[in-house]
């Protein structure tokens, strides 16, 4: 995790202001809490503001918010600082976070980076033609699917460095790649079929669901019992 700062002055935009259709936005957002309550809807407000400006938060946008749900300025940046999700300086077009946490790095996340780092330069570099930027990030929760990286909303998985490049390539020539697993799995299910619980009478009812018939046949014996005793008991002379 790195420091999370302010972009620096020379990057800053001198003003920002929602666009009519997200102030409409913002408008249904703040209702949702009650009077008074106007803070609750400071992430909502803070997301937009970084969609509406493709991709990150400016100390405008940060100021602009504030005073619309009455906070102090420094409480809106404490939390456009503490949350990763709000991104605090510029980023490309297609925004790459690099998984680098452990069960990513033992599936090949290292050499993923690589192949981002030599197709797009540093960490945080924005390409000159301001397609892409990268940055590492701690588990984005696809660990089944490691290594992976998230590319604006939408995660990439069971990547190879080939795929990598070749998913660059396809986004710089603005062609759509699919997200998802990408090496034919549908989702996270076991490469190459199920390695356990494969015995079909695990799903044919007779190994489980077996105890009914058994207690069923358990349940006629004793009754058997019952009326052969039944029947014995009026077989029998009756004493005198
Ligand atoms: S470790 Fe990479 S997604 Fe969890």
């Amino acid at each position: 995790m790195s420091v999370r700062r302010l972009a620096p002055q020379e990057l800053q935009p001198a003003s920002f202001a929602f666009t009519p259709e997200n102030e409409a936005w913002v408008d249904q957002q703040i209702a949702k809490y009650p009077p008074g309550r106007q803070a609750s809807a400071v992430i909502p407000l803070l997301w937009k503001a970084q969609e509406q400006a493709g991709g990150w938060v400016s100390q405008a946008a940060i100021e602009v918010i504030a005073a619309r749900l009455g906070m102090a300025k420094i409480r809106v940046l404490e939390i456009a600082t503490f949350y990763t999700m709000f991104n605090l300086e510029p980023v490309g077009k297609y925004f790459i976070q690099l998984c680098g946490t452990t069960p990513c790095q033992l599936r090949g996340a290292e050499a993923i980076r690589d192949v981002v780092k030599k197709r797009i330069g540093p960490e945080r570099h924005v390409t000159e033609d301001g397609k892409f930027s990268w940055l590492e990030v701690e588990c984005l929760g696809a660990c089944c699917n490691a290594p992976m990286v998230q590319i604006n909303a939408d995660f990439y998985e069971d990547l190879t460095p080939e795929i990598m490049e070749r998913i660059i390539d396809d986004l710089a020539a603005g062609k759509e790649v699919k997200p998802g697993p990408q090496n034919g799995r549908f989702s996270s299910e076991p490469e190459g079929g199920a390695q356990t619980l494969t015995d079909p009478a695990l799903y044919d009812g007779s190994v489980i669901g077996s105890w009914k018939q058994r207690l069923a046949e358990e349940k006629a014996k004793l009754e058997a019992a019952k009326a052969a005793a039944a029947e014995a008991a009026a077989a029998a002379p009756a004493k005198s």
